[in-house]
């Protein structure tokens, strides 16, 4: 008993079940760039505060990417993956969430649970959106980070759908950023990088949350300040060329928010260095942003 309580204070009860974890570096570093002097995995930029929780997204017994994510947004603000081709793999899987996110840490939770109606009753959804809460975003789907295009297997396809890899995106919006970045960032990782199983590309997309929120309910509460609607979707890839060196880009695209029927989203896309979108990052989130 002693020692039993020894180990909860010390945390270590449930070592290997923690994947919201503390650091992204202990459980889950494949999913990140080697920093090129150190050696060491170099995770972009941990936000600080309570509110930011880093995900190592399990899935069917096996870790298929890592997420930093914001409870009281209720968002993502990025997630980083490994990229090893285009391979088209069929939409399939339901909606997930994360059970730890509301009920902490139990065994059971070792992974992302199916999303089904009746669970989604019992958890509170206080530190995260359900699925719900989208229908209500009215003219905002689901905007994937890591996306299901990008996965590298079916069981990896399927682990994109979470609510903890989305956020709210205007329709045109998603479609925009899918033709005009996804495809073209992979046009270009074809033609110039190493890109499979050995030589992956390393990618982070993220969000940059604004002032506008889906509103939600809560146990009969509506929840004005709900889901946050990002003011900005951005992506970065780095890969290595046939001759070991390391190639980059980076990706910023801005979403206007025209809520009034028949008006287009203005998409603003700009291409650029990672150096260019860190400092841009850094200018929107107001303190400083590195990605790799
Ligand atoms: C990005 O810009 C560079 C340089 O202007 C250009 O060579 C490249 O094709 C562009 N890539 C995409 C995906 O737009
Ligand atoms: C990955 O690509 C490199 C370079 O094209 C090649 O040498 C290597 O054999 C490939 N590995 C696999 C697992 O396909």
């Amino acid at each position: 008993m002693k020692l039993l309580a020894l180990l909860l204070l010390l945390g270590v009860v449930y070592p290997s079940l923690n994947e919201v974890v503390k650091s992204f570096k202990a459980k889950c570093p494949e999913f990140f760039v080697k920093n090129q002097h150190s050696h060491e995995v170099d995770p972009p930029t941990l936000l600080k505060g309570n509110q930011f929780k880093c995900i190592c997204q399990r899935w069917k017994g096996k870790y298929r990417y890592a997420t930093l994510y914001d409870i009281k947004r209720r968002i993502p603000i990025y997630s980083a993956y490994k990229f090893e081709g285009k391979k088209d793999i069929p939409r399939n899987g339901n909606w997930k969430t994360e059970p730890q996110l509301d009920e902490g840490l139990k065994p059971e939770n070792r992974e992302m649970r199916e999303m089904r109606p009746a669970q989604e009753e019992k958890l509170p959804f206080k530190n995260q959106a359900r699925n719900n809460d989208y229908p209500r975003a009215g003219a905002y789907t689901r905007g994937h980070l890591f996306p299901n295009s990008y996965a590298a297997d079916a069981d990896q396809a399927e682990s994109t759908f979470t609510l903890t890899n989305a956020a709210p995106q205007m329709q045109d919006s998603n479609e925009e950023w899918a033709k005009k970045v996804e495809e073209l960032m992979w046009e270009e990782i074809k033609h110039n990088c190493m890109v499979n199983k050995t030589f992956p590309a390393y990618i982070v997309t993220g969000v940059v949350p604004g002032n506008v929120w889906v509103a939600i309910e809560r146990e009969r509460r509506t929840i004005t300040q709900g889901v946050n609607i990002p003011t900005h979707y951005w992506s970065a890839y780095l890969c290595i060329n046939s001759a070991s060196s390391r190639l980059s880009r980076a990706f910023l695209a801005q979403q206007i928010y025209e809520i009034k029927p028949n008006r287009k989203t203005q998409f603003k896309k700009s291409n650029m260095t990672v150096a260019d979108l860190e400092s841009k990052l850094t200018g929107l989130f107001k303190q400083p942003f590195r990605v790799f």
